[in-house]
């Protein structure tokens, strides 16, 4: 059996995007069957809300749609997670422009806009921390679609 593929999700806070990514992908990973093939794991750029669990509309919004990611907790993006990951997918430019910057000095895995992976037409994944309820459903939807693609890519790689 060849070792699992590793993927990583990266936002700012590692509270809203990345540990609904996490929570969707490993959802969309166990329908098909494939969790001894893929290992999930996020992180933040950002240290504020490290050991922390994920924003309260993110939990709901997960739970409605059957994924709880209320166990989660946010810890910083780290220079290894390059060497550690096989895929590292980021939700916005931003996070982008950091995680490149630490990229080019470390070398590993480079990071992707997670959204390449989708056919929505949007780029980033937007930061629902400062808007309302309906941002979260949105988050979801775009990762939802995104993480469908990933997992034909992945599946590609694995085959
Ligand atoms: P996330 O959202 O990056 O999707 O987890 C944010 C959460 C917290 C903050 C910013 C974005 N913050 O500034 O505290």
């Amino acid at each position: 059996m060849t070792a699992p593929v590793k993927v990583l999700f990266v936002c700012l806070g590692n509270i809203c995007r990345s540990p609904s990514a996490e929570g969707v992908f490993r959802q969309v990973v166990q329908q098909a069957g494939l969790d001894d093939r893929i290992t999930i794991d996020s992180c933040g750029t950002g240290n504020w809300h490290v050991g922390k669990g994920p924003d309260s509309r993110a939990i709901a919004a997960a739970r409605k749609r059957g994924i709880d990611i209320a166990p989660l907790r946010a810890r910083q993006f780290d220079s290894e997670d390059l060497d550690r990951f096989d895929h590292v997918l980021v939700m916005d430019r931003q996070n982008l422009a950091d995680v490149r910057d630490v990229w080019r000095q470390n070398g590993g895995t480079e990071p992707v806009l997670f959204l390449q992976f989708g056919s929505s037409g949007y780029e980033e994944v937007p930061d629902p921390y400062y808007g309302g309820e309906h941002g979260f459903e949105h988050v979801l939807d775009l990762i939802n679609e995104a993480s469908e693609g990933l997992l034909q890519h992945i599946r590609e790689q694995l085959a």
